[in-house]
């Protein structure tokens, strides 16, 4: 734990933040320009030192995108890093050469050199953008950022917030991010955090109205963190789960699971006392922390509002044609306590001891990282079941790109759409999908450091 103590003992200087990065003036076809690069950020609360991140723009998170559905989005990425990155829109059923996945998609973006992205938006809703190199370090030293898809008519709420849920792993004594390559983290549950933040600020906190009604998009871009949260003074609904639209407003769960990767709108009502707080709760161990606090000055209105509308759906989300469906299973192994018998590893056959020498600890169909041949190869308009079985003792949050998928339950019936599932230990689920958008299509955990020792592996799809 950070302790006021050691931050105020290192006497560092405060650096200033640096202005946002321009980029060319737009005209003549010349997109908008998103940079990656050092910058610092106050992530320890004031009065601490600030933190070196890698960010976008200099900002953290990287600037909000707000673009409309339907719209075309056209950015630059220019590399001012000293490694080599990519950008990866999640959540965007994408065309597959825009996806950023380095040795599948494209080369990783050297420094000094710049990717131009161009994609359309198919869909409305709450995505997000990150670093899809080196991800566990990239990812968790900032690079990051929330990707807004409008909906042509706007659902009716005084406000409408993206809540960048995250953590950092800080050094109690200099406050500037700790290093990489733990070997427990990759053999557990990945690399969490020591300060949770809110879109980079600890302890963040808002002014809010009695009887406001607030849409608040909720990311989780933690590599490891699984968040659980709970509604204090607000009341409402979930209305979207990763972007997509539930068919009917379900209210709010005592406790809401929010895994790596994956995003949950709220339409909420301040119900707290003017005068009063309402919180967004963070549940761990511990007990129970406020992550944002809401401070409630003055009364909107004098009553509550109804139920909302749902959300449009977005277009050509049926999953049918599951009596037919190609069919194929993901048997997850590894990890510490349990481990593998063994492993394919770079083509050769390795014991679990063997693998974990080079920080790799996880299999899937046993093959440790991504395997010469894809899970599956779909047709194009194909249905697609996949049993994720996890014999491992830790959970692992499942994202498939360039789709969204469906749980199919056992007693028949089709899960909320999805692009990232978390499936706990020794628990087996299904999912199923139509296989519509061609391309090599990634399909790993979350916890971005199982991602990198060994969890990862691809789907085609036929053009
Ligand atoms: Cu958000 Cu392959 O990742
Ligand atoms: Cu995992």
């Amino acid at each position: 734990m950070i302790t006021r103590r050691t931050f105020l003992g290192t006497g560092a200087s405060l650096a200033a933040l640096p202005l946002l990065a321009r980029g060319a003036p737009a005209g003549a076809g010349e997109a908008e320009i998103i940079e990656a690069r050092l910058a610092q950020a106050q992530i320890a609360p004031e009065g601490y030192p600030q933190t070196e991140i890698w960010s976008y723009d200099g900002l953290l998170p990287g600037t909000e995108i707000r673009a409309s559905q339907g719209s075309r989005l056209t950015r630059r990425l220019v590399n001012a890093l000293p490694e080599p990155t990519s950008l990866h829109w999640h959540g965007i059923r994408i065309d597959n050469a825009m996806d950023g996945v380095p040795g599948v998609t494209q080369d990783a973006v050297p420094p000094g050199e710049s990717f131009l992205y161009d994609f359309e938006l198919p869909d409305a809703g709450t995505y997000w953008y990150h670093s899809h190199n080196q991800s566990y370090e990239q990812v968790a030293r900032g690079l990051h950022g929330a990707l807004i898809v409008e909906e042509p008519d706007a659902p009716d709420v005084d406000r409408d917030e993206v809540l960048v849920l995250d953590d950092f792993r800080l050094d109690a004594g200099t406050g500037q991010i700790a290093g990489f390559g733990n070997m427990h983290d990759f053999s557990h549950g990945g690399r969490l955090g020591n300060i949770a933040v809110t879109n980079g600020v600890f302890n963040a906190s808002r002014a809010v109205k009695q009887h406001e009604r607030l849409r608040l998009r909720l990311i989780n871009t933690a590599t490891a963190r699984i968040f659980e949260l709970q509604l204090q003074g607000l009341e409402g609904w979930v209305v979207a789960l990763d972007g997509m639209p539930l068919e009917a407003p379900q209210p709010v769960p005592e406790r809401l699971v929010l895994a790596p990767a994956q995003r949950v709108d709220l339409i909420v009502d301040v119900t707290a006392q003017a005068g009063g707080e309402a919180h967004l709760l963070r549940r761990d161990r511990d007990g129970a922390f406020s992550h944002v606090l809401f401070e409630v000055a003055g009364q909107a209105a004098s009553t509550r509002r109804g139920i909302p509308a749902p959300l449009p759906p977005n277009p050509d989300m049926e999953v049918t044609g599951l009596e037919d469906a190609l069919q194929g299973e993901l048997h997850m192994e590894g990890g510490a306590m349990r481990g593998f018998q063994s492993a394919q590893m770079d083509g050769r056959e390795v014991g679990f001891r063997e693998a974990a020498q080079s920080m790799n600890f996880w299999s899937m169909n046993g093959v440790v990282g991504m395997p010469e041949a894809p899970l599956l190869v779909a047709e194009h308009g194909q249905t697609v079941r996949v049993t994720l079985k996890n014999d491992t003792m830790f959970p692992h949050g499942m994202h498939l790109h360039g789709h969204h998928f469906r749980e199919l339950h056992t007693d028949g019936s089709l899960g909320p759409l999805r692009d990232t599932l978390l499936v706990y230990g020794d628990e087996s689920r299904e999912i199923a999908f139509v296989a519509h958008n061609p391309g090599e299509w990634v399909f790993h955990c979350h916890m971005l450091s199982h991602a990198a020792a060994g969890m990862m592996t691809r789907i085609t799809v036929r053009g």
